[in-house]
């Protein structure tokens, strides 16, 4: 295997739009594989790195972690994926052997740090370097997935195989947004058949959540949302009421309990901030409503809770990655979507060539366009290949 010559979108600074680098990507050592990126999505997260109010960033980077692609090569000791498999980096690692892993309670994987902000952990791979140089300078690693690229090289145990005849351009929602709300709602909150649910904030995140509320068998779903040009996709997906708070005499919380007499079963807060996480968590049924965060506030405000909410029945949980173990799930996942279990086409509002990827930040940034953004696909069409 040689360096591999190609283009990558890369952060220099916070604040400033990405730049379109020649980058070299080494090849990939033992236990990682080099993956040709093929259709990338944009989200938060990716946008919350570099905002100079984040103070951890790890710069240079080549940021990115919804993608899918082709493997290109693997380095020794790799069993499981060969060049030409389709492939989605994820940055939910599962090695399978750790104690996590092991136990059918989590999806969480010992290679994550439990402390550090996952933002900026797996900035390097294993050992402790990175593959990536642009003008003699090393470049970080981004979730251990980095999809900003024409070609990354990523773990084994963050790589998932899938079908041959997966829809790139689609199937890479899974590496982020689709799988964590759908996945929230049937993994963590454990939406159950006839019961009634609120969802907070209708992005794409919030969408997928509804998706898997109703595959989980929801009878009533209300979704919320500050924006009511959000509610036609979100009836489409099968909510029953579309409320925004900001056309109500009340606060949404006291709305929500009075339309259903007393609260909802599953509250899932897909906004991320302290606003909508109290009110979701105010909006569950004492004796056993449930109330999952999902969405991270960029400012790490908190929320305060009083033992009592808890003391009479109630029940918070969040989720990272909806709950899926990564490597077993995401395969499952997209043979689901090629049996129209649901619709990722309905997220996707966008589709852009890499060369724009900043376009593709400022319609996530400011939201405006004849089509209201949910999701961008960025494809590696319309560039140079390789060199
Ligand atoms: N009440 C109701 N809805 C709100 C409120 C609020 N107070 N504030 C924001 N929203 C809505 C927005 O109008 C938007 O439609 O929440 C939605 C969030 O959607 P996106 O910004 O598209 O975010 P998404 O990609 O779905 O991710 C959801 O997860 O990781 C986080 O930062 C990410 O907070 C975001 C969340
Ligand atoms: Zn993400």
């Amino acid at each position: 295997s040689q360096v591999i010559k190609c283009k990558a979108a890369i952060a220099w600074e916070t604040g400033k739009p990405l730049c379109i680098e020649e980058v070299e990507v080494a090849p990939p050592k033992a236990h990682e594989v080099r993956v040709q990126i093929i259709a990338t999505a944009l989200c938060h997260t990716d946008a919350h790195i570099i905002n100079p109010k984040f103070k951890e960033a790890l710069l240079p980077v080549i940021l990115g972690h919804e993608g899918a692609g082709i493997v290109e090569s693997v380095g020794p000791g790799v069993t499981n994926f060969k060049p030409g498999d389709k492939v989605i980096p994820l940055y939910m690692p599962q090695c399978r052997k750790c104690k996590f892993c092991l136990s059918p309670l989590t999806n969480f994987c010992k290679k994550l740090s439990p402390v550090k902000n996952p933002l900026v952990d797996q900035e390097l791979l294993e050992d402790k370097t990175s593959r990536f140089t642009c003008k003699g300078k090393p470049i970080y690693h981004f979730m251990g997935t980095s999809t900003f690229t024409q070609y990354t090289v990523v773990s084994d145990i963050n790589l998932a195989k899938i079908d041959d005849d997966a829809n790139l351009e689609r199937v890479c929602l899974f590496g982020c947004g689709f799988s964590t709300g759908y996945g929230a709602a049937i993994n963590n909150a454990k939406v159950t058949p006839g019961s009634t649910c609120a969802i907070f904030g209708l992005g794409g995140v919030g969408l997928s959540a509804i998706m898997g509320c109703k595959v989980a068998g929801a009878s009533r779903i209300i979704a919320i949302d500050i924006n009511s040009e959000k509610f036609t996709k979100a009836k489409a997906l099968g909510a029953s009421d579309c409320l925004n708070p900001r056309n109500l005499d009340k606060p949404i919380q006291e709305f929500i309990i009075e339309m259903t007499n007393g609260g909802v079963d599953f509250a899932l807060d897909c906004a991320g901030g302290p606003e909508t996480m109290r009110a979701a968590l105010d909006s569950t049924i004492v004796g056993w409503g449930s109330c999952t965060f999902i969405g991270v506030d960029s400012e790490m405000r908190g929320l305060m809770v009083s033992p009592v909410e808890l003391i009479m029945g109630r029940t918070i949980n969040g989720t990272c990655f909806g709950g899926w173990k990564s490597i077993d799930s995401i395969p499952k996942l997209v043979t689901d979507y090629k049996n129209k279990k649901f619709d990722l086409d309905i997220l996707v509002t966008h589709t852009l060539p890499f060369d724009k990827i900043n376009e593709a930040f400022d319609l996530m940034n400011q939201g405006k366009s004849p089509v209201l953004p949910l999701r961008t696909v960025i494809t590696s069409s319309g560039i140079s290949e390789a060199i």
